[in-house]
């Protein structure tokens, strides 16, 4: 997309903006030469930039299976991002084509092109809304497609590192998942830089301190204590995105989980 094209009132060409730093991460189409620029500076520092992206793709994709697997018919998907191959509705849909699914954002691009591919499917919706209000998520006329007195899949992947300490993360999540049934799932994805050096770190938070939304980076005990609140941990716990239920030795990064610089955890909600 170039930015003559700009075809949507609320885009904020100013700063760069981490779902569409993301969709040209994964070679998408949708995001402007201000994300391309950040993102290409981000790769100088962490040279396994893209990799994150792809590793945490394949996560959501097995997060996804393996809800569905658990009896998972319907999804909240909290920082859905702008729809590339393997959405959540597509893995889910892949093994029962009955499943339903809420996207939530309030990235404009994500948003609008969200709409545009999902408005035909029945039983899939998507809700432009700050996930720091789970009260207008839960409470918007789209989310109403799911019966939360049946258990629902809640994906927060790599969206809670957007939710600042001052935005109460372990709260939030606590509001959503109160009024979901028992059996609820919870996925997460986090970034980290548990394995990072100190000077690279700095770096890393200077360059999304100049993007639209910071980025909270959470080290594995301040995961541990933020999920382990909320859910019981199915095995293996929290690992880094490669480790978690891989396919098989050829996941990506398999050798060197910690390059993928993201934990995943995936936990049931206690009763
Ligand atoms: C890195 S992308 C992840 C997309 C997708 N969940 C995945 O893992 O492939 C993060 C997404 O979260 C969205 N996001 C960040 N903060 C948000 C907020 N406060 N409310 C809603 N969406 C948010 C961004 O717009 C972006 O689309």
């Amino acid at each position: 997309m170039s930015d003559q094209e700009e075809p949507l009132l609320g885009i904020d060409l100013d700063w760069p903006n981490p779902a569409r730093m993301y969709d040209y991460a994964l070679g998408g189409a949708h995001n402007f030469a201000v994300d391309r620029e950040a993102f290409d500076k981000l790769l100088t520092i962490d040279a396994d930039a893209a990799l994150v992206g792809q590793t945490n793709r394949a996560f959501l994709r097995r997060a996804v299976r393996y809800c569905v697997d658990q009896g998972i018919r319907q999804f909240l998907d909290l920082g859905s991002g702008i729809p590339t191959q393997g959405h959540a509705h597509e893995i889910a849909r892949s093994v029962d084509p009955t499943v339903r699914v809420v996207y939530v954002d309030n990235e404009p691009v994500a948003v609008a092109h969200s709409r545009r591919l999902l408005n035909a499917i029945d039983g899939v919706e998507m809700v432009a809304a700050d996930i720091r209000d789970p009260e207008s998520v839960l409470g918007a006329p789209e989310t109403a497609m799911l019966d939360l007195s049946q258990p629902v899949g809640l994906l927060a992947v790599a969206v809670l590192h957007y939710v600042s300490p001052d935005d109460d993360p372990a709260g939030l999540l606590a509001r959503y998942l109160g009024p979901l049934a028992p059996g609820s799932l919870l996925a997460v994805s986090h970034t980290t830089v548990d394995a990072v050096d100190p000077v690279q770190a700095a770096e890393m938070r200077k360059l999304f301190d100049s993007t639209s939304s910071p980025v909270t980076h959470r080290s594995r005990a301040e995961l541990t204590s933020l999920l382990s609140e909320q859910v019981d941990l199915v095995e293996p716990g929290i690992v880094w995105t490669p480790q978690w239920r891989p396919d098989g030795p050829e996941e990506l990064l398999s050798d060197e989980p910690e390059r993928s610089g993201t934990y995943a955890a995936l936990g049931r909600k206690r009763d």
